[in-house]
């Protein structure tokens, strides 16, 4: 279905199209849906082959939202038949357990389907319905972001020069992101915080612990409790910035995270991987500049808890393709001009919900004796209350996109 076409007009390797999107991830691969249905071409590049795309492990958790979007886009989305619908979570609170009832609080749930799933997926509908990807093709730069036909300079694996010229150049390539550059001036520019801890993730082999969710405070530290299948399990638990993650034996790896989720005998089994999660919130100082704009990861990140990383992206995606959609169909300037402070709004609120997550259920290494005792009153302030509890689920369910 690509337009793409050679042009001799820039340079013998350039291809034409109307928005080149960096980067095959969840934000990349909607985008290019919701333009096709527009009726815009587009082309994808990504500097990963497809099965590396497949198969890393990220987080697992699709809000309400997300999950309507994507039965609306993919009849064939297995979110329902490999997912599970999850109506709440519990906080477990020093060894005492207090559910959050999703529907009953908010009406909305949440999907525990891996991110990997999604995009494939995804990426089966797109090039199933002819969508240009390239794999294996790395960016450079942008080029002439300010006029109206900037350019991706890119090499392929083998290293031949590649220049997409387009109309509109989006930046979905991730927290290393080679398009912010163009956007945000220099590369690091925007609103920073790192936090003196990180997540120890561990997959392994046994069947749940609990049906849902545990996010265990606890006199020693953080642990979260996931899913993946009835025969693989997600975990976590907080540790310092620089462990080394090979260091610990599988036992001691049990042994911290039993101890951190008092009143569950957690059931056990081999460990086949293990990773550490950095803690960052960023949001880059502009998410737009000329005919060139930023989404997902590439214009902020979150920390983990809570997992909005990318369901704040696929919501980035839905007012951007609206944007360019006004832009480049109806020569309407307004959306695109409106689209940074648009996406800000609800990636503050995200950026709040991740941060307060973040604080309310970690213990910081710094941490005094009046910290712990008013971190237990915030805990409580929630768990008893219906509205701190409705603020919570609304958050988790995410925000209606409208
Ligand atoms: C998962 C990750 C999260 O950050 C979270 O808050 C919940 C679940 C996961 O990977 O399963």
């Amino acid at each position: 279905m690509s337009t793409a076409a050679t042009t001799a007009a820039t340079s013998a390797a350039a291809i034409r199209t109307q928005v080149a999107i960096v980067g095959a991830g969840p934000a990349g691969l909607v985008l290019s849906h919701l333009l096709a249905d527009a009726g815009i071409d587009s082309i994808i590049i990504d500097q990963r082959s497809r099965a590396d795309i497949e198969t890393t492990i990220r987080a697992g958790i699709l809000e309400q939202g997300t999950v309507d979007l994507l039965r609306a886009i993919d009849p064939h989305t297995r979110v329902d038949e490999v997912g599970m619908r999850h109506d709440g979570i519990e906080l477990r609170v020093r060894g005492e357990g207090h559910r959050i009832d999703f529907p009953g609080l908010v009406g909305r749930s949440v999907w525990l389907y891996p991110q990997h799933e999604v995009l494939k997926d995804l990426l089966a509908l797109r090039l199933g319905a002819g969508q240009d990807i390239r794999f294996g093709v790395t960016a450079e730069r942008v080029d002439d972001a300010a006029s109206a036909r900037p350019r991706v300079i890119a090499h392929t694996a083998d290293g031949a020069p590649l220049e997409i010229e387009a109309d509109f150049v989006v930046g979905a390539d991730g927290s290393r992101s080679v398009v912010r550059a163009a956007v945000a001036g220099a590369s690091g520019d925007g609103y920073f915080r790192e936090y003196p801890f990180a997540w120890f993730g561990i997959l392994c082999e046994a069947p749940p612990s609990a049906d849902e969710l545990i996010y265990s405070n606890s006199d020693s530290g953080f642990a979260l409790i996931s899913q993946r299948s009835p025969e693989v399990q997600r975990m976590y638990f907080q540790c310092a910035p620089d462990i080394d993650a090979a260091a610990m034996t599988d036992a001691e790896i049990w042994d911290t995270l039993q101890a951190r989720v008092p009143g569950t005998t957690l059931r056990e089994g081999p460990i086949f991987q293990r990773d550490v999660l950095r803690f960052r919130s960023f949001v880059a100082r502009e998410l737009r500049h000329g005919r060139a704009a930023l989404v997902g990861d590439a214009a902020h990140t979150v920390p983990p808890t809570g997992a909005k990383g990318m369901n704040l992206a696929i919501a980035d995606v839905i007012v951007l393709a609206r944007a360019l959609e006004a832009l480049l169909v109806g020569g309407d300037e307004r959306p695109i001009d409106g689209y940074a402070e648009r996406a800000l709004d609800r990636i503050w609120k995200a950026q709040h919900f991740s941060w307060w997550m973040t604080s309310m259920l970690h213990t910081a290494p710094d941490a005094t004796e009046f910290d712990r005792h008013r971190q237990a009153g915030e805990l409580r302030s929630v768990v008893e209350s219906e509205a701190g509890r409705t603020f919570l689920a609304e958050a988790y369910t995410g925000w209606p996109v409208g």
